[in-house]
């Protein structure tokens, strides 16, 4: 396993996503408070940067009209359909295939991103 350190936490401001050259891979980095989170810069259905998307929270649908929101799960939305990807894990949980994109272990250390491949 391979380590990356990225520069400084405070590079990512809070809530926002970057493409980023991690040792060769297209990577989509995302802040979600003091937690960092790194995957494939590739959306495993049709290929559209990921790091074009946005970050939101993720939601269930309940009943008509009415959703849940859980603000502690960071998902990243794919630009081109909209598909959403747990950032902990990749997992894919707007499609019921399953289906995830390339999850890389990410933390912070001494104030550093650090990314491991
Ligand atoms: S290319 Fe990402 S959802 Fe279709």
């Amino acid at each position: 396993m391979k380590r990356h350190v990225l520069g400084q936490l405070e590079d990512i401001e809070d809530g926002t996503i970057q493409a980023r050259d991690v040792g060769g891979r297209n990577v989509v980095i995302a802040r979600h408070g003091d937690r960092i989170f790194a995957l494939r810069d590739v959306c495993p259905h049709q290929g559209a940067k990921l790091s074009n998307g946005v970050m939101s929270c993720s939601r269930k649908n309940a009943r008509v009209g009415e959703h849940h929101v859980n603000m502690d799960q960071p998902v990243i939305r794919c630009p081109w359909h909209n598909w959403e990807y747990d950032l902990d894990h990749g997992t894919c949980l707007t499609h019921p295939t399953p289906l995830a994109v390339a999850a890389y272990r990410a933390f912070v250390e001494d104030g550093q991103i650090i990314v491991e491949t």
